[in-house]
């Protein structure tokens, strides 16, 4: 049955921990995959959550089946956190919110249920872009197409030409759009670029799918929701997918969410009712716990405030790590200009680096990135930043 089975490559991100956890090195550093350290290297557990885990734990709750849309109170917060407190949007209905297996199986869910609705649509993802974004779609049936956003000559959005190829898609593309701290570029859309995207998606008749996995490490959470806010003041219909793997440290409990927000409340209720279908032909329902301690924290006045500011701490954290390697790569004489990373948002940084260069940093000094240069500002801390600083230079 398996024998002409083939080895299929290894993830690009996922399959870059596998082999740093496979380096038997006493010195080595993981600046691939998205995640947030602290000062200590070590994957925080935020206090606000172990508090809920903790008063989660002395209910001692049964641990029936969740409903097929996930913990009703998650859904809700992950609306207000989208749209706002008070957003008409949410009494008029018109938006469907279903628990998901992290932004990722938002991401499909969408995805799946799109095909379905538009089998002949072609997706759009930015250049460049998170690396599952073209799989997660690719393997959804759809084909997979490009908008340039990344300028590597300004280090900047190539804004003009965005804008150019959003209009030169297939009418009813599905275009996928990072709301904030693009990954891997770390590169923001403003205000302006916002209105301008969904003119020409409302004049091209295309489906926006917006992805925010990194709500509250740009500048805030109310601010780092401007884009979702933008669509939903624009009368279009739109899709969603939310992560707080990132933002409540809670990577493995999987916590995302799908929001899709319709034009009206009865259309809301047949999108769900297919949204549900989908879900329970992948995994039937969700678990449980991970959204009820984010739920939890979300409705509590002082755990959300707790939350906020482990967020803003580790937002700001992440932000003098990025002053510090500028500081550190230029007092070693860098070559290049690293001015660059300072002006990035989020947890990544498009460094610059070449493939062979990262291949020089894994092999040569157990330093880790994505090939693409991607490095996750995230992971550093003032204990790995001179030898990371050093190594840079040295390949540079
Ligand atoms: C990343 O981009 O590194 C993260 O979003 C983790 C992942 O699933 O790829």
């Amino acid at each position: 049955l398996f024998s002409a089975v083939e080895m299929a490559p290894r993830d690009p991100i996922l399959g870059l921990t596998e082999t740093f956890n496979a380096d038997t090195r006493q010195y080595k550093v993981n600046l691939g995959v998205g995640v947030y350290y602290n000062e200590e290297g070590k994957i925080p557990l935020l206090r606000a959550v172990a508090e809920a885990e903790k008063a989660r734990l002395e209910t001692q709750g049964p641990r029936g089946y969740l409903p097929i849309e996930g913990v009703l109170t998650y859904d809700l917060a992950v609306q207000k956190m989208l749209f706002g407190q008070d957003s008409p949007l949410l009494d008029d209905g018109r938006v469907v919110t279903t628990q998901s297996l992290g932004g990722t199986g938002a991401l499909k869910v969408g995805a799946d249920f799109l095909k379905r609705l538009l089998p002949n649509s072609v997706v759009a993802i930015s250049d460049p872009s998170w690396e599952n974004h073209r799989a997660l779609f690719e393997s959804a049936g759809f084909p997979v197409k490009t908008y340039r956003y990344y300028n590597p000559q300004t280090y900047d959005v190539d804004r003009a030409g965005l804008l150019e190829d959003l209009q030169q898609l297939p009418p009813r593309s599905i275009i996928v759009l990072h709301a904030c701290c693009h990954n891997p570029t770390g590169l923001d859309l403003n205000a302006e670029d916002w209105h301008q995207i969904i003119e020409v998606i409302k004049t091209c008749g295309h489906v926006p799918f917006v992805d925010i996995a990194y709500q509250g490490f740009g500048e805030g959470i109310e601010e780092d929701a401007l884009a979702v806010r933008l669509f939903a003041q624009s009368g279009l219909s739109f899709l969603v997918s939310s992560s707080f793997s990132k933002s409540f440290s809670l990577y493995g409990e999987r916590v995302g969410a799908l929001t899709l927000v319709t034009q009206n409340a009865d259309e809301a209720q047949r999108v769900r009712s297919q949204i549900k279908r989908v879900i329970r032909t992948n995994y039937s329902n969700p678990p449980t716990h991970g959204a009820t301690v984010v739920a939890n924290i979300l409705k509590s006045p002082e755990l959300r405030v707790l939350w906020e500011e482990e967020l803003t701490s580790m937002r700001s954290r992440i932000q003098s790590m990025r002053l510090a390697l500028v500081q550190a790569l230029a007092s070693r004489g860098a070559k290049q200009d690293f001015s660059f990373i300072a002006r990035q948002r989020g947890m990544f940084s498009y460094s610059g680096l070449t493939a062979q260069q990262v291949e020089r940093l894994r092999v040569e000094f157990g330093v880790y990135a994505i090939s693409t240069g991607r490095i996750c500002a995230a992971a550093l801390n003032h204990k790995n930043l001179d030898y990371v600083a050093d190594s840079i230079v040295k390949v540079l």
